[in-house]
């Protein structure tokens, strides 16, 4: 079996804990991956001077594909996310978040299977925020044509490659009429090309409540940034929350999985995180790579071991560790 190099950054808070587990699993599923591990995030900034330093982001330009813990941002000032800068200077525009419920684990539905696309390059997340006047401050929210079209094509390609049915644009043209409009112009442009896949139109605040309702009735979610962002946690809460949701990010060179949750760092070193969120990153890791059979015998093995309650984390009501977690997905795979 030929061996695939994959850059591993561990990341801050319950980070390191979790990848470590994600890297015994996915060690355990047979799949030859050679890890090159390197640092980012709020720990390296007093090293570095930047939450992500050059040779991260070399070495995922190198490998192509990296394995990512959450990394934390400072809140109201510090440095720029670790994230944002990730997703800009990798390009990495498209985020994708498979929601899906996992037998067993107590959640509000059953049946849910939706995947959100988030744009992830632009929209409030520019980073261009100034003062005008004492009290008054401006964020912009930068939209263009190129992003929202190729958002729109990678929601239309993803739902025709797994047979999903239908794309749903979520959006608040109504108030934001030239930013969320043109996302709307450039979404109905995609849809057009596919005729084959159903196209629908969603007002956020009215999302948000169908969501919560019935979301048995969306199949693909595509969302600007700050939509994207929030909606992500709403979707992960019905099936079970943060720590069972994995996720991408794309971009046509490089691609980053990680979990959709934070750093948790009223958990960190504790031992009692949830891992399954970046192990089954872990496992759409290995179906980008090609190795789909040990993606999906991941996949299954942390669906088994949830399903016996002993081996549930505190997130999902147990008292496992995330050893004992960790310990009962590798042993499905033996
Ligand atoms: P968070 O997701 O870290 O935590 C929210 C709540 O969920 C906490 O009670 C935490 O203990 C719990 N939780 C999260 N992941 C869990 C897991 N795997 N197992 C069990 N419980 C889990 O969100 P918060 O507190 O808003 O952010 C903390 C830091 O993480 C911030 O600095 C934030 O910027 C950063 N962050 C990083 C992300 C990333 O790197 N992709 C994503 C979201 C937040």
């Amino acid at each position: 079996m030929s061996s695939h190099r994959v850059t591993l950054i561990p990341g801050d808070g319950i980070g390191p804990e979790v990848t470590q587990a994600a890297e015994r699993v996915i060690e355990a599923s047979g799949a030859s991956i050679e890890w090159d591990r390197v640092e980012a995030g709020a720990e390296v900034v007093s090293k570095y001077g930047s939450p992500v330093p050059e040779p991260v982001l070399n070495s995922i330009r190198a490998n192509g594909v990296a394995l990512k813990g959450p990394v934390g941002t400072p809140i109201g000032g510090g440095f720029r996310s670790a994230n944002v800068t990730l997703r800009q200077a990798l390009d990495l525009y498209a985020c994708v978040r498979p929601v899906k419920t996992v037998p067993g684990i107590p959640a509000r539905f059953e049946g849910v299977d939706l995947v959100v696309v988030r744009e992830n390059t632009e929209g409030l997340y520019s980073g261009l925020e100034h003062r005008v006047a004492p009290g008054i401050v401006e964020s912009l929210k930068v939209v263009t044509e190129k992003a929202c079209l190729r958002i729109a094509r990678h929601a239309f390609e993803l739902a025709v490659r797994e047979g999903r049915g239908q794309v749903c644009a979520v959006h608040k043209a109504n108030i934001m009429k030239m930013s969320d409009g043109l996302f709307l112009e450039c979404t109905r442009r995609i849809a057009k090309e596919h005729p084959e896949v159903e196209y629908r139109e969603i007002i956020i605040d009215n999302c948000a409540m169908q969501l919560v309702k019935s979301p048995e009735q969306f199949e693909v979610l595509v969302l600007e940034n700050l939509y994207g962002d929030i909606m992500s946690d709403l979707c992960a809460g019905l099936v079970g929350g943060l720590g069972v949701v994995p996720g991408a990010n794309l971009g046509d060179q490089c691609a980053v999985f990680e979990a959709v949750h934070g750093s948790a760092p009223d958990i960190a070193g504790k031992r009692v995180a949830n891992p399954c969120a970046v192990i089954l990153s872990g496992a759409m890791l290995l179906d980008h790579l090609g190795e789909t059979e040990a993606g999906r015998a991941v996949e299954r093995a942390v669906h088994a071991a949830l399903a016996d309650p002993a081996n549930r984390t505190r997130d999902l009501g147990g008292t496992a560790s995330l050893d004992e977690i960790t310990d009962a997905i590798i042993d499905q795979l033996q």
